[in-house]
């Protein structure tokens, strides 16, 4: 915590109001092992039950086939998986290994987007502000910078992350951010079954609902990972894609790569992005993190230093796209939604 509290200092409006430290009401998940069947949570004082963190859950559970039978999947192409069709959880790479048709929709290997893929925002300016792969206990100092700044971001959540951390997240929402879904132990998806998509998809929206109060549709593939076969289940699940623009990696994810690069990587990929944007015709969707320490830090810097820049309008996706309903639950958010 101590390396990076300096930037703390500096404040983003003008008697900015500090909010309280979040408070983590719920206990946190158990700790699993590989023998244990299920990860036990408490969540707003009920015991909930939930699969294995961090590896794609069981498709065959009961409780997925009974939700499996309620989707229309006739939509759904019968097109090859990635990496052979063993499922990767690392970065997806598009050599022939991964056994992708040149024509099937791939955003890994030909940058393909449907026309219902969200990566940008239509209005010149507009930031569709996003962190993937929390809520971490760094989440909270992310949060303030957020209140400090009068802003509302989209967080992508990992499943296994949101049940280990529910108190985070149901800060995070009731702070009016836009909760969306990551899926439940961050897959390359086009390496998986249909029905290992749908249970890691599931799940996620489950524990979002459990921890929340209300279901997301804004989702976005770990990687980036999605092909025609994984949008058409994701569309029949009732999920909005949410991909962000090549050009507007913040590369954050550098600052925990081996070896790490410093904080500067991140400040100007930033500087970069002020100089391209009046020259798009659309807004952009962008790529950060809220795992780690060091995304977070970095996440920080760059909040303090885009509000001083004139143009810019940062929004969640769903505001950026003119979307007032980001959950199934009409009224379902505080708020401004
Ligand atoms: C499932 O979807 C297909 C294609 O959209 C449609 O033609 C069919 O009527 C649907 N089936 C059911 C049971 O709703
Ligand atoms: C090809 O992709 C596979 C699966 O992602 C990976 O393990 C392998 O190292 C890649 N090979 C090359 C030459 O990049
Ligand atoms: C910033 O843009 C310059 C010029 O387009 C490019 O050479 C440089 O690699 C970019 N830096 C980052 C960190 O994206
Ligand atoms: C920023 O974008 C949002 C969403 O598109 C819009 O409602 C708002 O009016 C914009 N604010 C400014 C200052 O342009
Ligand atoms: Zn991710």
């Amino acid at each position: 915590m101590a390396p990076y509290m300096p930037i703390l200092l500096i404040t983003c409006t003008v008697n900015a109001a500090k909010k309280p430290s979040p408070t983590v009401a719920n206990s946190p998940a158990s700790v699993s092992s590989a023998s244990e069947p299920s990860t036990t949570v408490t969540i707003n004082g009920k015991t909930m039950v939930y699969p294995p963190l961090d590896t794609t859950p069981d498709p065959n559970d009961p409780v997925v086939q009974e939700y499996i039978k309620g989707l229309n999947l006739s939509s759904v192409p019968n097109l090859p998986r990635s990496n052979g069709g063993v499922p990767n959880h690392l970065q997806p790479t598009c050599n022939s290994s991964t056994q992708l048709d040149p024509d099937q929709g791939s955003w890994t290997c030909q940058k393909h987007t449907a026309s219902d893929d969200i990566q940008e925002c239509p209005t010149v300016g507009n930031w569709g502000v996003t962190y993937d792969d929390g809520p971490s206990e760094s989440t909270p100092q992310l949060l303030d910078t957020l209140d400090e700044c009068n802003l509302k971001a989209t967080f992508f959540v990992v499943g296994s992350r949101a049940v280990s951390n529910p108190g985070i997240l149901a800060d995070a929402y009731k702070r009016g951010h836009n909760i969306a879904v990551h899926t439940w132990s961050h897959p390359a998806l086009t390496s998986l079954s249909n029905e290992q998509v749908i249970a890691e998809l599931y799940w996620t929206v489950k524990a979002i609902k459990d921890v929340c109060g209300v279901t997301p549709i804004y989702y976005r593939p770990p990687f980036g990972d999605t092909d025609n076969r994984v949008r058409a289940i994701t569309r029949a699940m009732g999920l909005k894609t949410v991909l962000w623009i090549p050009t507007f990696d913040s590369n954050d994810w550098k600052l925990v790569a081996t070896p790490p690069e410093k904080d500067d990587v991140v400040i100007n990929t930033f500087n970069n992005w002020t100089q391209i944007f009046p020259t798009m015709s659309t807004g952009f969707i962008v790529l950060q993190h809220d795992l780690y320490p060091q995304t977070v830090a970095a996440a920080i810097k760059v909040l303090k230093l885009a509000v001083k820049v004139k143009g810019l309008n940062m929004t969640t996706v769903p505001q950026c796209v003119g979307d007032t309903k980001p959950y199934l639950e009409v009224g379902g958010s505080p708020g401004q939604y």
